[in-house]
């Protein structure tokens, strides 16, 4: 009984963490999908680590109104990755 508890656990941790990895590479990818059609991702990349989240949302929103194609949804995804971003971040910055 123990034994399957265990298992139980080390499945749905294994779960959890690579459904955080695909949730992390989806929003990596969107960024650079829709981030890129007017200026290149180095504009972006040279700002990453330097902004707190609460400014990339301001930066995704002025975007927006630049014209960026992104529902509300997904300006909140990008905006959260980009706020935890490393600098460097791949694919987003070569
Ligand atoms: C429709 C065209 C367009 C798209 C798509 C676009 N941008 Fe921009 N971006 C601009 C323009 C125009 C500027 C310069 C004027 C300004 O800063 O608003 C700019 C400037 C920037 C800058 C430099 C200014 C600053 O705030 O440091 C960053 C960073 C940036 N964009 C990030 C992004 C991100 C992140 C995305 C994806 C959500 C994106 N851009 C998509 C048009 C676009």
């Amino acid at each position: 009984m123990k034994k399957l508890m265990i298992i139980v656990v080390c499945l749905y941790t294994g779960l959890l963490l690579a459904s955080l990895v695909s949730a992390d590479a989806g929003a990596a990818k969107l960024t650079a999908e829709r981030c890129s059609g007017c200026h290149s991702t180095g504009r972006i990349c040279e700002k990453l680590g330097n902004r707190t989240p609460e400014v990339w949302k301001q930066t995704v929103q002025r975007m927006v109104s630049n014209g960026a194609n992104l529902t509300e949804a997904e300006a909140k995804t990008v905006a959260d990755y980009l706020g935890t971003a490393k600098p460097g971040a791949k694919p987003l910055c070569q």
